[in-house]
């Protein structure tokens, strides 16, 4: 079995009846989706949140009960995957596109865990770029200002001369800046420029990493 599927299997494993879970999106939930509908099918009951469209559909598709982020008060349990997680359990997330929802479903839960194969884990930030949802309108002046910070960009694009849109209408630009030695302040500050929606920087939020070593899945804990 890959890693991706041993941790997403596992983190399906923490749900409990009549828990209301964050749904996160990517190739590593996809197995936490598909064992939370097994789960569901022999009489789990819960509810799930979903961070995308796309994880909607799979929900759906695996007969998994869901409600949208308006109707639930807080969420048990939080499950997402990352692109790059450093020793402090900061990470960076987004490269599906869908950090916005992600975070702020993060931000609902209780207890947030994050499940991810052992490629994931990084000294310092960076190594990944950094997305970065914006607006489409003066999208050119809003990435001179993101460069101003430190990086070089990309805009992200679906085909050929056509941005890649996200869930909500937005653009991704992807930002190189090698090394991210202060993760907090970065977020701060690329969402104190006009334009910028969400940055993927997730920092002090994750509780837990499910992720593996030599075929051995483990939990890491703050
Ligand atoms: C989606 O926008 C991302 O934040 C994903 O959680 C992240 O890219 C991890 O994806 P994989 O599980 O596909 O590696």
């Amino acid at each position: 079995m890959q890693e991706k599927q041993l941790v997403g299997e596992a983190a399906a494993k923490l749900v409990e009846n009549n828990m209301i879970v964050g749904l996160g999106s990517g190739s590593t939930i996809f197995f936490t989706l598909k064992k939370l509908g097994e789960l569901v099918s022999n009489g789990l009951k819960m509810t799930g949140v979903a961070t995308s469209r796309h994880t909607e559909e799979l929900a759906k598709q695996f007969n998994i009960p869901i409600m949208s982020l308006g109707e639930v008060e807080y969420l048990d349990i939080a499950i997402d995957g990352a692109d790059e997680i450093d020793q402090g359990f900061n990470l960076i997330k987004g490269g599906g596109g869908a950090l916005l929802r992600e975070k702020m479903v993060a931000n609902s839960a209780r207890r947030v865990v994050i499940v991810a194969d052992s490629s994931k884990s990084t000294k310092e930030l960076g190594g990944y770029p950094l997305p970065v949802e914006i607006v489409p309108f003066g999208w050119e002046m809003t990435t001179i200002n993101i460069e101003k910070t430190g990086c070089s960009s990309t805009l992200r694009m679906k085909e050929m001369n056509k941005p890649y849109l996200t869930d909500n209408g937005n653009y991704i630009l992807d930002c190189n800046y090698k090394v991210i030695s202060n993760p907090k302040e970065l977020e701060l500050k690329l969402n104190m420029i006009p334009g910028v929606v969400e940055n993927g920087l997730f920092v002090g939020v994750a509780d837990e990493i499910i992720t593996i070593k030599d075929n051995v899945v483990y939990v890491k804990t703050k």
